[in-house]
C-alpha cells in the first residue's frame, strides 16, 4: 500500500477503534463484536509496527505506552481545585439556600441541579486542540501530581475530543456534525472502578491466590498512583466528569470566569457532546425542595448505582450566579454536597471463622455482635487475607470499625485501639483446614494459605456451585443448597458426578421426596 493510501488506513483505524471503544466504555452500547474490535486494532497495531513513524499520541495503542517512571512531576493547576461545603440533612440545605439567597437575589430564581457525589478521585484533564496532553491529581488543590501514562490507560478517557459520532470516510468528513471543544479545556472528573467490576477484580485475585482489594475508590487511588502504567492498565478504572477547571474560548481572551458555559446543565451536556463520561442520574430542579426530595430518595437507592457514592451535590445551574457567589475558604458558596448517613459503625469482633474456597484458598471472616448499618442487619464480614488480620492487628474481642459501602461485601476497616478491651486473643491463620482438618500449606510468593486436599467437601461444593453457576453450565434449580445437599449426602465425590445422580437418589433429598 503507498503510504499516504496506508496513513489514511491508520487515521480510519484510530477513528474507528476510538468511536467504538466509545460505545463500549462510555455508552455501554458497543455496535460490533470483540472479535470485530480486535481485528481493528489488530490491524492498527500492525500497521504502526511496520511504519512506526504513523503512530499518533492519541492511537488507541498509546494507551499504554508510557513509560515506568521513579515518580511523578508536580502540575499546577490553571485554577484551584475547590472542594465542596457539607449538608448532613435537608435544614442544612435550607440554610445555605437563605444564606446565598441574602447575597445574591438573583439565587432566588435559579434552578438547580443535582449530582451524585461521586466517591473516588479527583482528576484533572488537560486538552489542547482536543487532544489529551496532560492529566494530574488533585493534590493540596493548587499542585497535583503528573499521572498522564496512567490515565491513558482509562479506557473511558478520550484521548482526543471530540469523539467522532461515526465517520464518512468516504467524503472524509463525519457523519453528522459534532460539538467542537475550546482550543483548550481543562475539565475535571472522578475515577472509580464500577462495583460490579470491582467484584469480578477481586474474584480473579481471588482464584490467583492474591491478596483481594479492600475497596473500589482505594484501588482506583493506588492504581492511579502506581509508577509502571501497565500495572494500572491492569485495573478495572473508569471515569466521570462534572466540571471544567479552565477553557480558553475560541479567538478571545478567557473572560476570568472557570469556564464560558452559562449554566451547569449545558456544560454537563458540552461534556457529553465532546465524548466524557458523565453520571447518568443528574436532574434539574425549579426549586430546592424538589432538588432536596430528590437527594433524599437516593439515600434508600444508592446501592442500585453502578458506582460508590457518599451522598448528592446540589449546584446552582446559573454559572454567571454560581461564579459571582465565590467561595468560603475552598468550598465555593454555589453548591453544596448533601452527605448520605456514613456507613461505619463499630461493634464486636466475637470470633474469626475461615472460609474454604473453589481452589482450596482459606480466607478469614469476622463473626461480629450483629449490629444496623445502613438499615441492613450484619452479622458476618470479610477479613479479606490472613495478612490483613496481622498487619491492622484485629484481635478476637476487639470493638471494630466496620463498613458497608455499595454492594460491596462489609469489611472491617481495623480496631478501635482506644476501646481494647484487656481479654483480646490475638488470631493465627490454621494450619489445618477447618473442614477436612488436612494440613494448610502456603504456596511460596501468594499471601494466601490453601487446603490442598483435593477432596475436601468445603472445596467440592464452591467447586459445583461454580460449576452448575452462571458463568459455567447455568443449570437452573441447582444452587449452593442442593450442591451441599450431594456433597454431605456423599451422592458425589466430584464435579463430573452430577450427572451420575440417579432419580431414586434425588427422591431420598429432603424436599425431593413426593
Ligand atoms: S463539584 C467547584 N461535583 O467531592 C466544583 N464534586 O467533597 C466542586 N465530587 O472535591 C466540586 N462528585 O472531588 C463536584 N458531582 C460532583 C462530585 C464532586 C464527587 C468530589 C470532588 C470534591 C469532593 C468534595
Amino acid at each position: 500500500m503507498a503510504e499516504t493510501l496506508l496513513s489514511k488506513r491508520a487515521a480510519h483505524l484510530r477513528q474507528q477503534i476510538q468511536y467504538h471503544s466509545y460505545r463500549y466504555h462510555v455508552l455501554s452500547d458497543p455496535s460490533i463484536s470483540d472479535k470485530e474490535y480486535d481485528a481493528l486494532y489488530n490491524e492498527l497495531k500492525k500497521i504502526e509496527i511496520d511504519q512506526p513513524e504513523l503512530i499518533t499520541p492519541d492511537s488507541p495503542t498509546q494507551r499504554v505506552g508510557g513509560a515506568v517512571s521513579d515518580k511523578f512531576a508536580k502540575v499546577k493547576h490553571p485554577a484551584p481545585i475547590l472542594s465542596l461545603a457539607n449538608a448532613f440533612n435537608s435544614d442544612d440545605v435550607r440554610a445555605w439556600f437563605e444564606r446565598i439567597k441574602k447575597l445574591d437575589e438573583r439565587v432566588a430564581k435559579t434552578e438547580f441541579v443535582v449530582e451524585p457525589k461521586i466517591d473516588g478521585l479527583t482528576v484533572v484533564l488537560h486538552y489542547h486542540d482536543g487532544l489529551f496532553v496532560k492529566g494530574a491529581t488533585r493534590g493540596d488543590g493548587e499542585t497535583g501530581e503528573d499521572i498522564t501514562a496512567n490515565l491513558k490507560t482509562v479506557k473511558s478517557l478520550p484521548l482526543r475530543i471530540p469523539v467522532q459520532p461515526s465517520f464518512d470516510f468516504a467524503q472524509d468528513k463525519p457523519n453528522h456534525p459534532t460539538t467542537q471543544p475550546p482550543p483548550a479545556i481543562v475539565v475535571r472528573g472522578e475515577a472509580v472502578i464500577f462495583v460490579e467490576d470491582f467484584a469480578e477484580l477481586n474474584k480473579r485475585q481471588e482464584a490467583a491466590g492474591e491478596k483481594t482489594y479492600v475497596n473500589p475508590r482505594n484501588t482506583a487511588s493506588g492504581a492511579l498512583r502506581q509508577l509502571d502504567p501497565k500495572l494500572t492498565a491492569t485495573r478495572p478504572i473508569s471515569l466521570l466528569c462534572y466540571s471544567v477547571v479552565y477553557q480558553r474560548p475560541e479567538g478571545s481572551e478567557p473572560s476570568g470566569r472557570s469556564s464560558e458555559f452559562k449554566t451547569q446543565w449545558d456544560l454537563l451536556e458540552a461534556l457529553k457532546a465532546y465524548g466524557f463520561p458523565v453520571a447518568d442520574v443528574i436532574k434539574k430542579f425549579s426549586n430546592i425542595e424538589a432538588a432536596i426530595k430528590y437527594c433524599e430518595s437516593w439515600n434508600d437507592k444508592r446501592d442500585t448505582l453502578d458506582y460508590e457514592v457518599d451522598g448528592m451535590v446540589i449546584k446552582i445551574n446559573d454559572l454567571v450566579v454560581a461564579d459571582e457567589l465565590g467561595f468560603v475558604g475552598k468550598d465555593p458558596r454555589g453548591a453544596i454536597a448533601f452527605k448520605f448517613p456514613a456507613r461505619e459503625v463499630t461493634t464486636t469482633l466475637n470470633d474469626i471463622g475461615v472460609n474454604v474456597g473453589r481452589t482450596g484458598v482459606l480466607t478469614p471472616f469476622a463473626i461480629l455482635e450483629p449490629v444496623e448499618v445502613g438499615g441492613v442487619t450484619v452479622r458476618q464480614a470479610t477479613l479479606h487475607n490472613f495478612d490483613y488480620i496481622a498487619e491492622k492487628d484485629i484481635r478476637i474481642g476487639d470493638r471494630v470499625l466496620l463498613k458497608r459501602a455499595g454492594d460491596v461485601i462489609p469489611y472491617v476497616i481495623g480496631p478501635v485501639l482506644n476501646a481494647r478491651p484487656k481479654d483480646t486473643k490475638v488470631f493465627k491463620p490454621p494450619k489445618k483446614c477447618p473442614t477436612c482438618g488436612e494440613p494448610v500449606e502456603q504456596a511460596e510468593d501468594e499471601v494466601a494459605y490453601y487446603c490442598i486436599n483435593a477432596s475436601c467437601p468445603d472445596q467440592l461444593i464452591r467447586n459445583v456451585e461454580h460449576f452448575v453457576g452462571k458463568g459455567g453450565m447455568d443449570m437452573e434449580g441447582l444452587g449452593s443448597k442442593l450442591a451441599e445437599q450431594f456433597v454431605t449426602d456423599k451422592l458425589i465425590a466430584d464435579v463430573a458426578d452430577i450427572f451420575l445422580i440417579t432419580n431414586s437418589q434425588l427422591l431420598t433429598l429432603e424436599g425431593f421426596a413426593e
